[in-house]
């Protein structure tokens, strides 16, 4: 009696989990996008972090892992670029909307000392490039966000590129 009981017990189960994962599937069709964030530090760290992890995305073209770059962002950087972005470097016409890309700096002793994001939205700044700028410390808390003077007055020497400094994309 207690086996008919148990097996019972775990067709029911079987059949709730069955049941779950088709609800779910049913919420989340595949190939969903998780939708972009707003331009605001807390919203973009999340979506980086939790909705769009930026360390799954490709590496910036003929960058790898850890490149020597000059100062101020750090000794050592590695750069990520979600797919909108890479096409866009590729396609060497401006970077389009919703382009992000997301930048570990490193001391030369592989320290990990901040995240540098830049993303594109559109309508944002018009005066310079639609970007918004954020600097994150490595537990995620922002440092500067927004339409970022500091940010925005170094890379207006590549203006004619998009404000984009690490290679050409025009
Ligand atoms: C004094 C100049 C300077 C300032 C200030 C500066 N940057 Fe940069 N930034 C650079 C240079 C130079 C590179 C290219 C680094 C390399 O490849 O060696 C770069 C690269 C980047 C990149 C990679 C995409 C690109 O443009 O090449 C991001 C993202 C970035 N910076 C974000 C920021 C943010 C956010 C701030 C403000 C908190 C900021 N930067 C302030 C000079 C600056």
């Amino acid at each position: 009696m207690k086996k008919i009981f148990l097996y019972f017990t775990m067709a029911v189960f079987v059949f709730g989990l069955g049941l779950a994962a088709y609800a779910v599937h049913e919420i989340i069709p595949s190939g969903y996008k998780v939708p972009y964030p707003a331009a605001d530090a807390e919203r973009v760290n999340e979506y980086l972090i939790k909705y769009n992890p930026y360390r799954a995305w490709a590496m910036w073209p003929g960058k790898g892992k850890l490149y020597k770059a000059a100062e101020p962002h750090g000794a050592l950087l590695t750069t990520f670029v979600n797919d909108v972005a890479l096409e866009s470097i590729k396609n060497k016409k401006g970077m389009v909307n919703n382009s992000i890309i997301a930048k570990e700096n490193y001391t030369a002793d592989e320290k990990f000392v901040g995240l540098t994001v830049m993303y594109k939205v559109k309508g944002y700044n018009p005066e310079a490039g639609d970007w918004f700028w954020a600097k994150y410390r490595p537990d995620g808390t922002a440092e500067v966000s927004g339409k970022v003077k500091m940010c925005i007055d170094c890379h207006s020497k590549a203006k004619d590129n998009d404000f984009i400094m690490t290679s050409k994309v025009k």
